[in-house]
């Protein structure tokens, strides 16, 4: 089956789809991006999803490139033209096409492009075995809250991670906390069973599946603080995973040269993953 993208109003076999090369997303990284999961053919979390986008754009002065309904339905109608049952739907808006000049350009639409991916094993329950992260210094920008496509440091720090066999490098601000993963966000529990996250400012992107585990740990009666913590609280911890659109919650058993409580995925790691789980399994809007 052919794959097919959305971009501009048009929806295109995915090879032909393509933007123009004066798009600021292009030239600049001007631009804001989604990544949401799609579990048996349901958006998780759209509502959250298009909260962030409406932030990202307006802290960014980039305009609606179409309603937020519309974009309801482009995301649906592109999902559909895919088959998509299990995986990831990716939008981004760029501040639009214009010739190159730093500043804003005047009266120019933003640009919008829809991609999906299937991922047929994205709601496996997670290998208890987990997996190891690294950690690497923070050399992004002041405004992480914003889902911004500019990602060098990030892919970066994901390359660093890959040639020594780590599934993510946790980032450390100058101060040794640790801010968060180069595409997820950082959760340690201490020896004391305390669930662990850095509280949502400028030095994060705030995680939909954050904010939903967070839920969830609230729900399940789990103590729960939002605090930074630094790396050597990580390798002392009992147990550590990250969380994102398409990690879900996935145990973190080595931190560098440091194994994580008994090297495999924890009781509490576990329980918040079940119902996480659970959450995007359960049948959404008919
Ligand atoms: N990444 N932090 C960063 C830097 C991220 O890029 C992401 C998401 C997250 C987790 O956010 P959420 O729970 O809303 O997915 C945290 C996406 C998945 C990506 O870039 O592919």
């Amino acid at each position: 089956m052919s794959r097919i993208s959305y971009v501009n109003g048009r929806y295109q076999h995915h090879l032909d789809a393509a933007v123009h090369i004066e798009d600021r997303g292009y030239l600049f990284g001007d631009g804001v991006y989604e990544v949401v999961t799609v579990v048996n053919g349901q958006m998780v979390d759209e509502d959250g999803h298009l909260n962030r986008l409406e932030r990202s754009l307006s802290e960014l002065t980039i305009k609606w490139p179409v309603t937020r309904s519309a974009l309801g339905v482009i995301l649906r109608e592109v999902a559909r033209r895919n088959k998509l049952r299990n995986g990831l739907l990716y939008f981004q808006v760029t501040r639009g096409v214009a010739r190159r000049s730093h500043e804003f350009p005047k009266n120019v639409a933003s640009a919008l492009v829809v991609s999906a991916k299937h991922i047929p094993k994205l709601n496996n329950a997670p290998d208890p075995e987990g997996v190891s992260v690294i950690t690497i210094p923070d050399i992004r920008w002041d405004r992480r809250d914003i889902k911004t496509i500019a990602l060098l440091p990030n892919c970066l720090g994901k390359q660093q991670a890959k040639e020594v066999g780590a599934y993510e490098a946790w980032q450390v601000d100058p101060d040794g906390t640790v801010t968060e993963g180069t595409s997820s966000n950082a959760w340690i529990i201490t020896q004391d069973g305390e669930l662990v996250t850095r509280p949502p400012a400028h030095t994060i992107l705030n995680g939909i599946t954050r904010m939903r585990i967070i839920e969830i740990a609230r729900q399940q009666g789990v103590p729960f603080v939002e605090r930074p913590f630094s790396v050597e609280e990580a390798y002392n911890a009992r147990e550590a995973f990250v969380s994102s659109a398409s990690s879900f919650a996935k145990p973190v058993t080595k931190i560098d040269d440091q194994v994580v409580g008994n090297g495999h995925m924890g009781e509490l790691t576990e329980l918040l993953a079940q119902k996480y789980l659970e959450f995007v399994n359960q049948p959404g809007p008919a």
